[in-house]
């Protein structure tokens, strides 16, 4: 509101009347209460149970729980059910607003590396594509940024390239994307981190050193900004991205159910274009999809191949491998994948005793097709290709909405897992 009441002083009542309106559409979660409820392997009894109540799922459905936000008039009905229940937000509303309170971000002098204050708060699209364009300015001689295309709404998806002695371009790559899920605001800040410490400690570290010469980074924060924006402007809890659909007064199609690679199996994604998992009507035919296929076939294709996907998530905790189409399939290299996850978990539990669980996608969490990673491992061959589900758990507390206080830690526990992986793999 500071801000807003500022632009209105600069502008006048006119440029106030027009903003309004605006935040005025902001779908409200005062008062909702979110709640982790117990199975026992019987979701659709819980379900059944569910369905007079306007809830908004926070989960897809796991055997284990469902995670469900309750709206204030239907808390107390909600509970007189005796459900098996944790709370994940006592309201809602309240930690968004916890949230939502950005420090501004006002961009560095000429070559200086921004502030580690960066990690104290999320932050504006805007201000993620200035960070950026900061943090390369410092570095000028060994990064670039890089755009690979447009969003639906023509946002651009940006990253930065970094490389080592070799030269650019020399190395195999690392390739991660952030905030696939708009609602996940938590990756981008990880992946900002990571990015942070390949730059600045490459003369302080030699680990760092020795990956930043084994390989050339690549790295997207926000490859789904229409999403992103809109958790800003319109609904926190926005997943999708924001292309309309002819037929269907819904919007959004699932960046991550949209890969040309076990599209069209059944079971892991959703043909109805109102579910937030659906998969869109024709395999890769989002824009943000198109781009992020066409980067990827060029990585492949350049000589060196893909060591290294990682696609950025939140929530849960998990490091998953391929596959997510088929809950029997394992990648050829799979026992490698393995202990290497069992490494990088043991090295993120380190700084704070955080848990991470590993293992195979579909089986360890829930089938999903047209995914990065079955992308990733079979079609643009990366030796390893994995999902990272950030913090929280869920249990406990928490869910998308991760405090601010959280941003750091997350990032930090990150880091020291890829640190070992990258100089292990
Ligand atoms: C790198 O090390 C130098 C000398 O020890 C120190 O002055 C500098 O602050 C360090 N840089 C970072 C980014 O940690
Ligand atoms: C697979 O695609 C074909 C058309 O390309 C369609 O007729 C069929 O229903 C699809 N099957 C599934 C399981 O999506
Ligand atoms: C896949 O990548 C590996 C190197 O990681 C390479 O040896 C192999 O030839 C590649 N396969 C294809 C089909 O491109
Ligand atoms: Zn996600």
């Amino acid at each position: 509101m500071k801000l807003l009441a500022a632009v209105a002083v600069l502008l006048g009542p006119l440029a106030l009347a027009t903003a309004v309106p605006q935040l005025e559409h902001r779908v409200s979660y005062d008062g909702y209460r979110v709640y982790r409820i117990a199975t026992h392997h019987n979701a659709a009894s819980v379900k059944a149970q569910l369905k007079g109540f306007a809830t908004v799922p926070f989960n897809l459905d796991t055997d284990e729980h469902l995670d469900v936000a309750i709206p204030p008039g239907q808390i107390s009905a909600f509970e007189s059910l005796g459900l098996e229940t944790e709370v994940m937000h006592e309201d809602l509303g309240a930690d968004i607003a916890e949230e939502g309170s950005f420090a501004a971000y006002r961009g560095v002098e000429a070559q200086a590396v921004p502030s580690l204050t960066w990690f104290d708060s999320y932050h504006s699209y805007n201000d993620h594509v200035q960070y950026f364009n900061d943090l390369q300015a410092a570095f000028p001689q060994n990064s670039e940024i890089f755009t690979i295309g447009n969003s639906y709404q023509g946002r651009s998806i940006f990253g930065i390239h970094i490389w080592g002695s070799g030269g650019k371009g020399s190395k195999p790559a690392v390739y991660f994307h952030g905030t696939v899920h708009a609602r996940e605001w938590i990756t981008a800040k990880v992946v900002e981190y990571i990015t942070y410490n390949l730059l600045t400690q490459y003369d302080n570290d030699t680990t760092v050193r020795a990956v930043r010469d084994s390989y050339d980074f690549y790295i997207l924060p926000v490859v789904n900004p229409d999403g992103f924006v809109y958790t800003q402007t319109n609904d926190r809890l926005w997943r999708k991205n924001r292309q309309p659909r002819s037929g269907s007064s819904c919007v959004g199609t699932d960046n991550n159910r949209n890969w040309p690679y076990m599209w069209n199996v059944s079971g892991g994604a959703s043909t109805n274009p109102c579910a937030e998992t659906y998969k869109g009507q024709a395999a890769g035919d989002t824009p943000e999809n198109q781009a992020l296929v066409a980067f990827s076939q060029k990585l492949r294709n350049q000589g060196n191949g893909i060591r290294l996907y990682i696609d950025w998530h939140s929530y849960g905790q998990y490091i998953l491998l391929p596959y997510g189409y088929n809950c029997q399939a394992r990648a050829a290299n799979h026992a490698r994948q393995t202990t290497l996850a069992s490494a990088v978990a043991a090295r993120i539990a380190q700084p704070y005793g955080t848990r991470f669980t590993y293992g195979p996608s579909c089986s360890t969490l829930y089938a999903t097709t047209g995914s990065s990673v079955d992308y990733m491992t079979d079609v643009a061959n990366a030796t390893y290709a994995w999902t990272i589900e950030l913090r929280p758990t869920g249990s406990g507390g928490g869910g998308f909405v991760l405090p601010p206080a959280q941003i750091l830690p997350s990032a930090v526990e990150q880091w020291e897992g890829m640190k070992y992986l990258l100089a292990t793999m």
